[in-house]
C-alpha cells in the first residue's frame, strides 16, 4: 500500500507549527515556533500580536519542516489545517497558507477541528481503538467525549464556565508566576502541601465541570491573606489548587467510564502535560482496569503533528474542504 504523507498546519493560538506525518503515526518532521516569550510580558496571549507573529513565522516554519523532512510539496498527499476553534486572526494565517499551498500544488485541503487534533495526538503513539473515552483538558476546553469510531464524537459533558487550563493560568497569575502558568503550578505543587481549604467544584451527577468558583476562591484567599498582612504560601496554594482541580476532573472521568463501561481512556490537550493530573488518572484507571493513553509532553500542547495525524484519518474518510473554508472561533467538534 502506498504511504500517505500529510502536511499539518496549526496556528490557532500562540504556536505556529507545521508537521509532516506518514500514515497517521510516523513523525517525519515537526516544527513549532512558540510565541510564549512575546506574550508573557502581557500575562497572556494578545490576539493582535499573535496574528502578526504568525504572519512573520509561517513561511519559515513551513520551509524548515520540508527541509527537515527532506521532502518537497510534490511528496505531500494532503494538507490538514486547523480551521477552529481559536483566535480568528491567528487561524486565518494558517488557513491562508494552507489554501495557497493546496491551490498551487493541487493538493486536497483537509479541515481539522482543533480538539479533534488534540485527541488524535494519541494516535501518534498508537492507533486509536474504539470505543474510547477522551478527556480533553486544554486552555480553552474541558470535555468528556465518547468515540465509537473515527470522527464520531459524542460529548458527554464539558465545563459550564472556565476551562481548566485557563484556571491554572489565572491561579498562577495570583501567585505571581509567568504565563503560561500551568506547567509552573504543576512543578510548584510538589514542593508544597494541600493545606489551604478550597471548594471542590461541581459535585453532582453530571459529566460537567465548573472551575470559576475555584478560581474565585483562590483570588479571594489571596486578597484576604494580603489584607491580614500574611504572606501567601505559594507552593501550598499551588498544591491545594491542583489537588482540588485534579480531583474534580478525575472523579467525573471515573463516573463516565463506569457509566459507559468503556475500557479505553485517552487524555488530550495542554493540561494533559500535568504530572499531577497524569498520576491521578493512572491510579484511577488502574483501579477500574482501564487502558490509558496520554501523549508525550511535546504532543500535549499545541502542535501540527496532531493536526496531520487527524488529517490522515480524515483524508481516508474522504473529508475535504474547498477554498470557501473559513476560520471559526467556536464550532461543534466534528
Ligand atoms: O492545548 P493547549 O496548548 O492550548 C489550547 O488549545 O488551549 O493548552 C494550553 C494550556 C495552558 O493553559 C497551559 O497553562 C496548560 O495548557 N498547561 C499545563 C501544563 N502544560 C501546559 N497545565 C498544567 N500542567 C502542565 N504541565
Ligand atoms: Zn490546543
Amino acid at each position: 500500500m502506498k504511504d500517505i504523507y500529510i502536511l499539518g498546519i496549526e496556528s490557532s493560538c500562540d504556536e505556529t507549527s507545521a508537521a509532516i506525518i506518514k500514515n497517521g503515526c510516523i513523525d517525519i518532521a515537526t516544527v513549532i515556533s512558540s510565541q510564549i516569550d512575546v506574550h508573557k510580558d502581557y500575562g497572556g496571549v494578545v490576539p493582535e500580536i499573535a496574528s502578526r507573529h504568525h504572519v512573520k513565522n509561517i513561511t519559515f516554519v513551513l520551509q524548515e519542516c520540508l527541509e527537515r523532512a527532506k521532502m518537497t510539496m510534490d511528496d505531500i498527499d494532503g494538507i490538514a489545517i486547523t480551521y477552529g476553534p481559536g483566535l480568528i486572526g491567528s487561524l486565518l494565517i494558517g488557513l491562508e497558507a494552507a489554501k495557497t499551498l493546496a491551490y498551487l500544488y493541487q493538493k486536497p485541503l483537509i479541515p481539522i477541528h482543533h480538539i479533534a487534533g488534540h485527541i488524535y495526538a494519541n494516535s501518534l503513539v498508537k492507533p486509536l481503538q474504539f470505543p474510547l473515552l477522551a478527556l480533553v483538558v486544554s486552555g480553552g476546553h474541558t470535555e468528556l467525549i465518547e468515540m465509537q469510531d473515527h470522527f464520531k464524537f459524542r460529548k458527554l459533558g464539558g465545563t459550564l464556565d472556565d476551562a481548566i487550563g485557563e484556571c491554572y493560568d489565572k491561579v498562577a497569575r495570583v501567585i505571581g508566576l509567568e504565563y503560561p502558568g500551568g506547567p509552573k503550578i504543576d512543578k510548584l505543587a510538589v514542593e508544597g502541601s494541600p493545606t489551604y481549604k478550597l471548594p471542590v467544584p461541581l459535585k453532582d451527577d453530571s459529566y460537567n465541570f465548573s472551575f470559576s468558583g475555584l478560581k474565585s476562591a483562590v483570588i479571594n484567599l489571596s486578597h484576604n491573606e494580603t489584607q491580614r498582612g500574611n504572606s501567601l504560601r505559594e507552593a501550598d496554594l499551588a498544591s491545594s489548587f491542583q489537588k482540588v482541580a485534579v480531583k474534580s476532573i478525575v472523579e467525573k472521568t471515573k463516573k463516565a467510564l463506569q457509566d459507559t463501561g468503556i475500557k479505553r481512556l485517552i487524555v488530550a490537550g495542554g493540561v494533559a502535560a500535568s504530572q499531577g493530573l497524569r498520576n491521578e488518572i493512572y491510579k484511577m484507571a488502574d483501579e477500574l482496569q482501564v487502558e490509558v493513553s496520554i501523549p508525550p509532553l511535546k504532543y500535549c500542547t499545541d502542535n501540527a503533528a496532531m493536526i496531520a495525524s487527524a488529517g490522515y484519518y480524515a483524508y481516508k474518510l474522504g473529508r475535504r474542504a474547498d477554498f470557501s473554508l473559513n476560520s471559526l472561533s467556536s464550532d461543534k467538534l466534528q
